[in-house]
């Protein structure tokens, strides 16, 4: 009788067994004596995984009328020898010179008018028809050569989409963009209704009148702009649709990725990755900045959401200093393994890098690498082989999962929406909305995902919104469901303000969420630069800064007050309870002091640190095996050693030992429990 072995690792990226650890190799840079070198030095390393082929087109596809081929073929047949998996690019990031001079026009050009210039990368319009042709050609020519190759792991489609070019100006996006419009609203009466054009006498009498929003006198028509940016972000989308298409059909069966950035305003990453495989990610925390781990934390927890929780690849980070900013400050040892390790801890299976050797010519030889420029002997190097091994003892958490009853929600289409001009204040972005939540609640241990305000909410005790500017009444209803279910609201300013033409609901702000927060919005009142407004809660004093509102209850009860200026007395932060639930609204900015109010929701949702006792500075995450089995990822990102006290024995697998009722860490240290499976946490 055969006995069928289950797949210990069913959640598994790609075939490739264990935790992923490699980097973009780009060796068509090199003769081919010094490949054989690096596939002995990856060995060495303990690499499993590299990306190949990134920006090969021009070496791919020397003349629009022959192939080259020869040099892959030798490429992957070696790194398969070596036993070394291959991240295969369509390369289709950077056109080569011969076909932007035989189609000039797939150069892109800015909302000022000027076409950019061959020299670079990137330097193609997303809706050229010659560019589309083009990109699907060399990929299906790929696709067809090697996706029967054994060393084929995962596709990797173009390169981080809307990096240096996220919008085109030219006539070919024009007669897109008039498409998509046409597709959206049907009627040039509909879109006229959409755009307010009524008003400052926009109104067009059919769709060809209608231009992308160049540069112009004043303010462009802001539902314009919104459906630009939406235009945008699905034109990117539709080449890389028409990429992955043909993967599909020509290589069934092998994962396919393009590597995201993060979360960039430019792409609206909930509908991308529906057409991925497995979320992939770049990362290039500042070492300069004491505070980059909190936002690459922030940025990881999204990656892991935008799959519901599947694990995701890190697919660049830098070994050491990167070359595009104005200072680059190299990693300080210990800290790229610290960052590494902390992308396991948010739910990556594999840590890759850009890029494996260090160039010697081109824009980009004073990036780090895996092999830095002074070879086996550099501390870079040492630092590369022993996170292999590192990586190597941690194989065995592949697949497993985070856990979180808290999520944050987080809309593009509201993110664009809010950062139009000509509203009561320029200073309410997103991100700095968002960063100051998100810090608190990272430096409470408290693990959260990412969600779009649609949800689905199963799981969750908690949703915050620290804006939800654009918002649809049908979402207000089911967050309304939410909250009467039991479940809990936090709500930041300046939210429920817009409907999805960015038309202001009428009859009072925060329009579809009034009832639920039990309060209207008599007039927002900004904040100049520079100044705050008190705020008290309890006894605490706090601040905000950059945004006010007047509010009046009708329900909900008042938390805290304003104590300062002309709303002094007025209420800040309120809590309307609905049904089983509680809706929260905070009408004002707090920066860093937002904690302070979050701790009563999270205290009335029962949330609390993963680990109880933690001590400042160390981020704690769990993940989970399908089996029950936990790993506790603890990491000390601050400059002192720290104790951490541990709930139950297990065992440290970067060191193999068993584990008591506490353990120590190094500044800059971490430690990866294995835990027993127990009862589930409640
Ligand atoms: C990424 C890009 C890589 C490399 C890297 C350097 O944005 O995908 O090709 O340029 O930055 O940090």
């Amino acid at each position: 009788m055969t006995m069928i072995t289950p797949d210990p690792t069913p959640d598994r990226l790609t075939r490739v067994p264990g935790l992923l650890y490699g980097g973009d190799w780009n060796p068509e840079q090199w003769p081919e004596e010094v490949w054989a070198e690096d596939v002995k030095l990856m060995a060495e390393a303990g690499v499993n995984l590299v990306t190949i082929g990134v920006f090969s087109w021009a070496r791919l596809q020397p003349d629009a009328h022959s192939w080259d081929f020869g040099w892959l073929d030798r490429l992957l047949d070696l790194l398969h020898g070596h036993g070394v998996a291959v991240d295969l690019a369509t390369a289709t990031a950077s056109p080569p010179a011969w076909l932007v001079r035989a189609h000039p026009e797939l150069l892109p050009v800015t909302a000022d008018g000027v076409r950019l210039e061959f020299g670079s990368r990137q330097h193609y319009c997303p809706s050229s028809p010659a560019y589309r042709q083009a990109a699907v050609r060399l990929t299906r020519a790929l696709a067809e050569r090697y996706h029967d190759h054994p060393a084929l792991a995962l596709w990797h489609i173009h390169n981080e989409y809307g990096d240096h070019v996220q919008e085109c100006f030219c006539a070919e996006s024009a007669a897109d963009f008039r498409r998509w419009l046409r597709e959206r609203h049907g009627t040039v009466e509909e879109l006229n209704r959409s755009w307010g054009t009524a008003f400052w006498s926009q109104r067009y009498n059919s769709f060809d009148q209608i231009e992308p929003p160049r540069t112009a006198p004043g303010p462009v028509n802001p539902t314009q702009v919104l459906d630009w940016r939406r235009f945008c972000s699905d034109a990117l989308l539709a080449l890389h649709r028409a990429e992955k298409a043909v993967l599909d059909d020509v290589s069934p069966g092998v994962p396919v990725t393009t590597n995201f950035m993060s979360m960039l305003k430019a792409l609206d990453y909930w509908e991308w990755s529906r057409h991925e495989d497995l979320v992939s990610d770049d990362a290039y925390p500042d070492p300069a900045d004491p505070r980059a781990h909190v936002n690459a934390a922030m940025n990881y927890d999204l990656m892991r959401s935008l799959k519901g929780g599947q694990p995701w690849l890190l697919m660049e980070q830098a070994p050491s200093a990167v070359s595009w900013r104005p200072v680059n400050l190299p990693k300080r040892p210990g800290l790229h393994r610290l960052w590494s390790l902390q992308a396991l801890a948010r739910g990556a299976d594999g840590v890759l890098h850009f890029q494996w050797r260090a160039s010697v010519a081109g824009a980009e030889k004073f990036h780090s690498a895996m092999l830095p420029h002074r070879g086996t002997t550099a501390r870079g190097w040492r630092e590369t082989v022993a996170l292999g091994a590192e990586l190597r003892r941690l194989g065995e958490l592949a697949g497993s999962r985070l856990r979180a009853r808290a999520a944050v929600l987080l809309d593009w289409d509201s993110w664009w929406a809010l950062e139009l001009d000509d509203h009561p204040s320029a200073r309410m972005r997103w991100p700095e909305l968002l960063r100051p939540w998100y810090a608190a609640l990272h430096a409470r241990g408290i693990t959260v995902d990412f969600l779009p305000p649609t949800g689905p909410y199963d799981g969750y005790r908690l949703l915050l919104a620290p804006n939800l500017y654009l918002l649809d009444t049908a979402t207000a209803e089911r967050l309304t469901g939410f909250v009467r279910a039991g479940g809990h609201l936090v709500c930041g300013p300046f939210s429920g303000i817009a409907d999805r033409h960015d038309h202001v609901h009428p009859g009072g702000h925060p329009g579809p969420l009034r009832e639920l927060l039990g309060l209207v919005v008599d007039e927002h009142w900004p904040i100049p630069d520079g100044a705050t407004t008190a705020v008290r809660l309890g006894d605490a004093h706090l601040r905000a800064e950059h945004w006010s509102e007047w509010i009046e209850t009708e329900g909900a009860e008042t938390l805290a007050r304003y104590t300062s200026g002309e709303l002094a007395g007025l209420p800040a932060v309120t809590r309307h309870r609905q049904g089983r639930g509680s809706a929260w609204y905070l009408s004002c900015h707090l920066g860093t002091d937002v904690g302070r109010v979050l701790d009563l929701p999270l205290a009335e949702a029962g949330l609390g640190p993963e680990l109880p006792g933690l001590p400042e500075g160390v981020e704690a995450t769990r993940r989970r095996a399908a089996d029950g089995t936990e790993y506790l990822f603890l990491l000390n990102h601050g400059p002192a050693e720290r104790r951490v006290p541990l709930e139950r024995p297990g065992t440290e697998l970067l060191t193999g030992t068993a584990t008591g009722e506490g353990l120590t860490l190094a500044p800059l240290g971490a430690a990866v429990l294995r835990l027993p499976a127990t009862e589930e946490r409640p």
